[in-house]
């Protein structure tokens, strides 16, 4: 028989009860974390958001309220009242902020049973927990877990903390629709099926992108918005389907402005975390950082194990690789690891798999121990081997990682070979946060599958001032090939690695967004069915604007130290795009198909 809450009140939450409280009459409700029964006494570990207290139920104090703990199981939902009381010194649990105090129970209201949980929601560690999809198909119950409490609550601490930042600095807080037509941020969009214009379709917002632009326009002048964003795109750890931005926009501003205002939004954000942010933030360009670290997102918490340029010894070299290599314009580069000398011949090899996932044909190594072992000895001999450890800087007891190619794939597997040495080497320093700018990406990224430029940010990044005639030949004086060298007002800040926000000055010219739409191949017609309002829009008194957008989820992630984004969210999806507790996508009616004139001509 379950009971009634009638007008009983809570007076403490779980995690309330301290030593001062002793003697005081108390109701606490909750659900049952643990139940313990040793016939006269029957102890309940009684949980809510707050945390835990210990529940005793004496038979002779209430034997009523001891009888109906009998019944009682892990996860029912009870009321109980009772007195505060001091435990015994012995009995004293040190782990728990409530361990010093017990509630001797006088009444027990069972306000509701459960089934048996699908999983345990008390483990050991992070590793002895059920498998993820069981807990996503159930996420209401794997929400109980304090840990994931934890993290959401930090997430509402951090929003409001934006809220009040962005508002003293004078921002306004706006909501753009969620039913729109497309904007390119790269990835597929959603889209949304017209009943009442058949054939049609909106699209959900990969980002407020262009609606932030059309505020400056409208003179709103410092926009805001904690922003949905629905991007179907292939999805990683730090990727979901939906997620949310802070979604920021200025008239008149500065890149400089635009730097500091951003930091001194993180600043504020990461002394919720008791961390000062070393300000400003180093910044460095795209070339800069892809030349020295072989990544648009370094780490700088690992010192050092910058890329080293071997190229230039081995210019004229024969071993057919490196000169295949070189002869195609590529490079070779190589990173030292510091007593790498010891690393065995297993994992040289899984190093080399490891790189060839990020497209490096190959992985050669200098290992520099009592003698000079390297798989480069053969073809380039002592004395090569020798040249190219003392151009990387490499000193004893040092091992040197060397990839050659086209100079994208070396970047790109040197660089995450860089990150995976420091994870497995224990190089990474805990408690260390090291944020840095990177700025001038490029305008433009050639795709060779398909021989064409793309917007390697999206199409409304203003390029560098002097970078503008480049735009100008390679669109109207047909020298495309000087799309490449374009770079933008674009940047992002990365925090530990981790690519926490992108922004641009945008262009607010519509003879430079004409151009730009030119260079990525829409024609006229094609960008005026696509954009013209916008550029209709860009045509009435357009200011010079930026801005930029964290992601919600990744600083979040970055405040706790976790890997995985659906630690930050609520109800996060799977990394198919499902809902497992709702079980969408699902299908619909035939009648709501009928009415949204939809047909289903093939289904999987
Ligand atoms: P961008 O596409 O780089 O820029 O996105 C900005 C930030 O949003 C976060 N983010 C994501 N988080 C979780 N899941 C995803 N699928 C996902 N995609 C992006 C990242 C990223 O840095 N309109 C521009 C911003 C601008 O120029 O102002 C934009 O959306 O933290």
């Amino acid at each position: 028989m379950l009971d009634n809450l009638g007008n009983l009140e809570r007076t403490h939450s779980c995690g309330a009860l301290r030593p001062g409280d002793v003697g005081k009459r108390v109701t606490l409700m909750g659900w049952v974390a643990r139940r313990r029964d040793f016939g006269e006494l029957t102890f309940i570990d009684l949980r809510d958001r707050d945390g835990v207290t210990q529940v005793v139920l004496n038979s002779e104090d209430a034997p009523a309220a001891h009888a109906k703990a009998k019944d009682v199981r892990g996860e029912y939902v009870l009321a109980v009242t009772g007195e505060v009381t001091l435990r015994e010194e012995s009995q004293r649990n040190v782990k728990l902020a409530t361990g010093e105090v017990e509630v001797h129970a006088r009444e027990l209201l069972v306000l509701n049973d459960a089934r048996t949980l699908p999983f345990q929601l008390e483990t050991a560690s992070n590793d002895s927990l059920a498998s993820e999809d069981l807990r996503l198909k159930y996420r209401y119950l794997d929400l109980r877990r304090p840990q994931l409490q934890a993290n959401l609550r930090l997430r509402h601490r951090m929003l409001r903390e934006i809220r009040s930042y962005m508002d003293e600095q004078g921002f306004t807080e706006l909501e753009t629709p969620i039913l729109i037509k497309s904007t390119p941020e790269g990835a597929r969009d959603y889209i949304v099926p017209s009943r009442v214009q058949p054939g049609k379709f909106f699209a959900l917002p990969q980002s407020p992108q262009l609606f932030k632009q059309l505020c400056m326009i409208a003179g709103l002048d410092k926009y805001f918005q904690i922003a949905r964003c629905f991007r179907d795109e292939d999805l990683r750890a730090d990727r979901q389907p939906e997620f949310t931005q802070l979604d920021v926009e200025l008239s008149f501003a500065t890149l400089d402005q635009i730097y500091s205002i951003t930091e001194g939004l993180f600043a504020r954000v990461f002394k919720l975390i008791g961390v000062e942010l070393p300000l400003p933030f180093p910044r460095f360009t795209y070339a800069e950082a892809m030349r020295r670290w072989g990544s648009d997102k370094p780490d700088l918490r690992v010192a050092g194990m910058e890329l080293q340029d071997l190229t230039p010894t081995l210019q004229g070299t024969d071993f057919a690789p490196y000169a295949a290599a070189l002869a195609g314009g590529g490079v070779v580069k190589g990173i030292v690891l510091r007593g790498g000398a010891t690393l065995s011949r297993k994992t040289l090899d899984d190093l080399q798999e490891f790189a060839k996932r990020y497209g490096a044909a190959g992985l050669a190594w200098i290992k520099l121990g009592d003698e000079t072992t390297s798989s480069l000895l053969k073809p380039l001999g002592e004395e090569g081997v020798g040249k190219l450890a003392a151009t990387a800087s490499a000193a004893k007891g040092d091992a040197v990682l060397i990839v050659a190619g086209k100079s994208k794939v070396v970047a790109a597997s040197l660089g995450a070979l860089r990150n995976e040495l420091a994870r497995r080497e224990k190089l990474i320093p805990a408690n260390v946060y090291s944020p840095l700018w990177v700025t001038e990406f490029p305008m433009f990224e050639y795709h060779e599958d398909d021989d064409r430029y793309y917007a390697m940010h999206h199409p409304f990044t203003s390029p560098v001032d002097e970078d503008l005639s480049l735009l100008e030949r390679a669109v109207d004086g047909g020298e495309t090939d000087l799309l490449g060298q374009i770079r933008t007002k674009a940047y992002d800040p990365v925090i530990n690695g981790v690519e926490l926000a992108s922004g641009s000055i945008r262009i607010h010219r519509r003879d430079v967004q004409r151009l730009v739409f030119k260079a990525l191949g829409m024609t006229t017609e094609e960008a005026r069915a696509r954009f013209g309002f916008f550029l209709d829009a860009l045509e009435f008194g357009t200011p010079p604007h930026g801005g930029i957008a964290p992601g919600i989820e990744r600083l979040v992630m970055v405040l706790i130290g976790t890997e995985n984004i659906r630690d930050v969210m609520a109800f996060p999806k799977t990394a198919s795009a499902t809902d497992l507790m709702i079980d969408a996508p699902g299908e619909v009616d035939q009648k709501q198909l009928d009415e949204l004139h939809l047909k289903i001509v093939d289904k999987v």
